[in-house]
């Protein structure tokens, strides 16, 4: 493809991507397709030769949109918001259209100096002290990863470059709570520290917040039986209920342990441009690491995680790799940001964010947030009010998990009248939420925050809530 033609194409392809989603509201929430129908549908070989690209575009129409749960639509209340927001959508399409290779601050000085700047820019906006460094990493899966390689090697004084773990005598502990993100879970696994290391930490039943008390006693009888305690994982906003860990409480009790504290607010941390927000991480300029999403609330098109650092010295330490080939003659001066994560190879991910807070701008984007905040506060009232429903956890922000308790219907039952009522909304296309187990049984999470969603959709998806959960429904 010549520039000319990329020319026309793109011109194209923008008008397509307006075209979807000024129609997105008319599609199915959930996507309708069979297993294996999308698979099924494309040819089973590679084209032999060059194609035009309406032909291209009409397969999208076909073939791809149908196989897309729609995380834009305005009635979609599933997992968590993933919004895309379309100033950083451009952000993102610059950044494709540019090439550059990030393996070095040479390779690209503006990638690594941009996002020196963006991650300082994010640091001010939720209000963090100028201690904190970042990075951009893909995904806070890949952060918390990060994370619990640097406890470790500062639990184990560089264990790495010797016997590594295989060679330590006291077995590393992690502590989390049984409502923290499967990837921390996965994480202190691919990390070494083995599955019987992990210690669920207790948590108030109705918050469902760690109970410091308890990692305490639990960090206090490891040493005793000969442990050492490695890193606190703390969420602020956890995936089911947005439950809020008790900073304050536990950097001072980790820091009794010298164990490192690392602060998962993925979800939540869009929160913290909002300062009435900020009490939920109250505490958090004394943990060593935090991880957030712009790509989820905030709305910075995916993949842009936020990894802040108190000790980037140690990290870089732990990281750092320095093959002849990428040597050049401003080592020392600069950021090498492949020092700071896992791949070598970077994209130029700080423009999506450049270009969603220049284009957007910090204040639309907390006017969109204390929306969302308000309307899960209006739900959270409507179904308290309701006979026979509950909200079952306290709504610290734009999730309310909620439940439909007929009189009598209990246990079992219960889980199959929530199922039942939320399979009807969600094969019906009209709306989707996703519901998850809280101590064992079925509840419905209506997770606000799509760009898109207003007031007028959540009063239609408590309408939906209501009808499928009636008798007959
Ligand atoms: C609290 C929390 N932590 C971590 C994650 C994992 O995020 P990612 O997909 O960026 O790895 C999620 C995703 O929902 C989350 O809600």
């Amino acid at each position: 493809m010549t520039p000319e033609e990329f020319r026309k194409a793109g011109h194209e392809l923008i008008d397509w991507i307006v075209d979807y989603r000024q129609g997105i509201d008319s599609m199915p929430v959930r996507a309708q397709v069979a297993p294996g129908e999308v698979r099924r549908s494309l040819p089973d070989h590679p084209p032999a030769d060059s194609g035009d690209l309406d032909a291209l575009l009409a397969d999208m129409d076909a073939l791809v949109l149908p196989g897309i749960t729609q995380v834009q639509h305005p009635m979609h209340f599933g997992w968590f918001p993933s919004n895309a927001s379309l100033a950083s959508v451009l952000g993102d399409i610059a950044s494709s259209g540019l090439g550059t290779l990030g393996i070095s601050w040479e390779s690209c000085p503006a990638l690594t100096e941009v996002e020196e700047a963006m991650c300082d820019w994010m640091r001010q906006l939720v209000g963090l002290g100028e201690q904190w460094q970042g990075t951009i990493q893909d995904t806070a899966s890949t952060a918390c990863l990060v994370a619990m390689l640097a406890a470790r090697e500062r639990a184990t004084g560089y264990s790495q470059c010797e016997g590594g773990l295989q060679s330590e005598s006291l077995p590393l502990t992690v502590y989390t709570t049984g409502e923290a993100h499967s990837s921390i879970n996965k994480a202190a696994l691919l990390a070494g520290y083995g599955g019987d290391n992990i210690r669920v930490v207790p948590v108030d039943p109705t918050t469902r917040s760690m109970l410091s008390g308890e990692l305490a006693g639990m960090m206090g009888e490891d040493v005793d039986n000969g442990c050492k305690p490695a890193i606190v994982v703390a969420a602020i906003g956890s995936t089911g209920v947005t439950a809020i860990d008790p900073l304050e409480e536990i950097v001072r009790i980790a820091a009794e342990h010298g164990a490192w504290v690392h602060v998962d607010a993925a979800m939540a941390g869009s929160a913290m441009l909002l300062p009435e927000c900020r009490w939920m991480w109250q505490g958090v300029e004394s943990a060593d690491s935090i991880s957030w999403n712009p790509h989820k609330w905030m709305g910075t098109i995916l993949d842009v995680s936020l990894f802040y650092i108190r000790d980037a010295q140690h990290l870089v330490r732990v990281m750092s790799t320095n093959p002849s080939y990428l040597r050049s003659h401003a080592d020392g001066e600069v950021t090498q940001y492949r020092d700071w994560g896992i791949p070598l190879g970077r994209r130029f991910r700080s423009l999506k964010l450049w270009f969603h807070l220049r284009l957007d701008g910090p204040e639309a984007i907390r006017r969109r947030l204390r929306r969302d905040i308000a309307n899960a506060q209006w739900l959270s009232e409507q179904v308290h009010a309701a006979k026979d429903w509950d909200v079952v956890t306290p709504v610290n922000l734009q999730t309310v998990c909620v439940q439909h308790k007929p009189a009598g219907v209990v246990g079992e039952s219960l889980d199959e009248h929530t199922l039942d009522w939320v399979g009807r909304i969600n094969r019906s296309g009209k709306a989707f939420l996703s519901p998850a187990k809280l101590d064992g049984r079925w509840i419905a999470r209506v997770s606000i925050g799509v760009e898109a969603t207003e007031r007028e959709h959540v009063a239609a998806m408590w309408e939906l809530m209501q009808e499928a959960a009636a008798p007959g429904g």
